[in-house]
């Protein structure tokens, strides 16, 4: 051993005897992140600690916060699908199907706006009640379970000491509030920034990224295609003014798929912005999604009707024509979708630049996974 790495082993001790004798300082949030990444906004009324986001995580993977006791948030974001769902549609606790696709999870305490088309939800204590309390499916059915739910932490022993260090001025006496406050800590703390294209472009590894997702990268940017006007800052989340100054951080648009009636509408189950804006020209608007781990989620888009990566390009470069007709177009598709042409091999380097979006190393973190293994 040299003399550097026992002085770095004393020190490692030394902090570690600090934070066993600490309770405060073992509980101060560090974020550990790289210096051109800046951490996520966090609500005054609930700070990070260590505890809270431990404390979220265990709900986040338990079943015991359903109503009946069988699904969890994990049952639909799933850590090792990117924190969304192979199964399509997803179910609900009672069997009811989901009529969106879930988002991925990574990095979705930078969003601005949370779900595919309800600007008003902004924070991810907003968001939750809607998974929690939501009747129509319902997600998890709490609803007129909270005081068996409530119990079921109190009284387990585990739980008890967590809630008591996660909220110390509560006593352990539980209630959703605290709930929904460590389950928004937890996914806080959801943070992906070591894809192969970000090792690339900001942490300057040359070699991660082969030469035709380097192309493909190119075409993202291009005007010609377009990508990145509406996914830059859905994807990039901080980083994208560095890519793409000025890059909007949440684009809602229509992307053609459903025009039912000539007049451009989708599906009544889901008509997208519309149904919270109540305006006519909303209809079909979604938010264009994080492209992270893209390529680790299939079926595509807010329903999940288009099935492949490939199949997204070629409707992109058509013109984006409806699902139902290759020849017909809606007529509330974003002017923007105006098609492109494409060779195979371009195709290629495009979907080797969206693979390169994949964050292997933040999948496998066991820090974000079930405690429960
Ligand atoms: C039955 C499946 C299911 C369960 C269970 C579920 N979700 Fe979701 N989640 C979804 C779907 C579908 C959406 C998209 C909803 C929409 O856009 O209307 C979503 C959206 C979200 C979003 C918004 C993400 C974004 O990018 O806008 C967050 C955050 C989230 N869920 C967290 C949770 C948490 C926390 C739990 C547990 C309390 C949970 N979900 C349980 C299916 C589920
Ligand atoms: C006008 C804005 C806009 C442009 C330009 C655009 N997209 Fe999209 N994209 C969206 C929206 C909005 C959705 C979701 C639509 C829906 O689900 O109804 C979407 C969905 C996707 C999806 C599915 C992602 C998922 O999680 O399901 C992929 C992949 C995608 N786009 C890739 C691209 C690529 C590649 C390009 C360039 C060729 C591109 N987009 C251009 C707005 C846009």
């Amino acid at each position: 051993m040299t003399a550097m790495s026992i002085a770095f082993r004393l020190v490692a001790l030394a902090a570690l005897l600090i934070s066993v004798a600490s309770p405060s300082l073992a509980q101060t949030y560090v974020w550990s992140l790289p210096a051109w990444l800046p951490p996520p906004p966090v609500p005054a009324d609930n700070p990070m600690s260590v505890a809270k986001v431990e404390l979220g995580r265990r709900l986040f993977f338990d079943q015991k916060l359903s109503g009946p006791s069988y699904i969890s948030c994990s049952s639909c974001h799933m850590p090792e699908h990117a924190f969304s769902d192979p199964r399509h549609p997803s179910v609900g606790v009672t069997g009811g199907k989901i009529r969106r696709r879930p988002p991925p999870l990574s990095n979705v305490g930078y969003r601005e706006t949370l779900t595919w088309a309800d600007p008003r939800v902004k924070t991810l204590e907003d968001q939750v009640h809607q998974p929690l309390f939501r009747a129509e499916p319902p997600e998890m059915e709490c609803n007129g379970h909270e005081a068996s739910i409530v119990d079921r932490f109190e009284y387990d022993p585990t739980y008890h000491r967590m809630f008591v260090e996660a909220f110390p001025d509560k006593g352990g006496k539980v209630d959703f509030d605290q709930i929904i406050k460590a389950l928004a800590a937890y996914q806080r703390s959801l943070i992906s920034y070591t894809t192969p294209y970000e090792r690339f472009r900001f942490g300057g590894e040359r070699d991660v990224l082969s030469q035709s997702a380097q192309r493909g990268e190119r075409l993202f940017f291009d005007a010609k295609l377009g990508c990145a006007i509406c996914h830059a800052g859905a994807t990039f989340g901080p980083l994208a003014d560095k890519l793409l100054p000025g890059a909007a951080a949440v684009v809602y648009a229509n992307t053609g798929l459903y025009d039912l009636d000539g007049k451009g509408a989708y599906r009544p189950i889901d008509r997208g912005l519309l149904e919270s804006s109540e305006l006519r020209e909303d209809m079909g608007r979604f938010r264009a999604p994080s492209l992270r781990d893209v390529a680790k989620r299939a079926p595509y888009m807010h329903d999940g009707s288009v099935a492949s990566l490939e199949a997204v390009i070629d409707r992109y470069a058509a013109g984006a024509p409806t699902l139902a007709a290759a020849d017909k177009f809606s007529p509330l598709k974003d002017s923007r979708l105006r098609g492109f042409t494409i060779s195979a091999a371009e195709r290629d380097d495009l979907i080797a630049f969206l693979r390169a979006l994949s964050d292997e190393a933040f999948a496998a973190d066991e820090r974000h996974g079930s405690p429960f293994r």
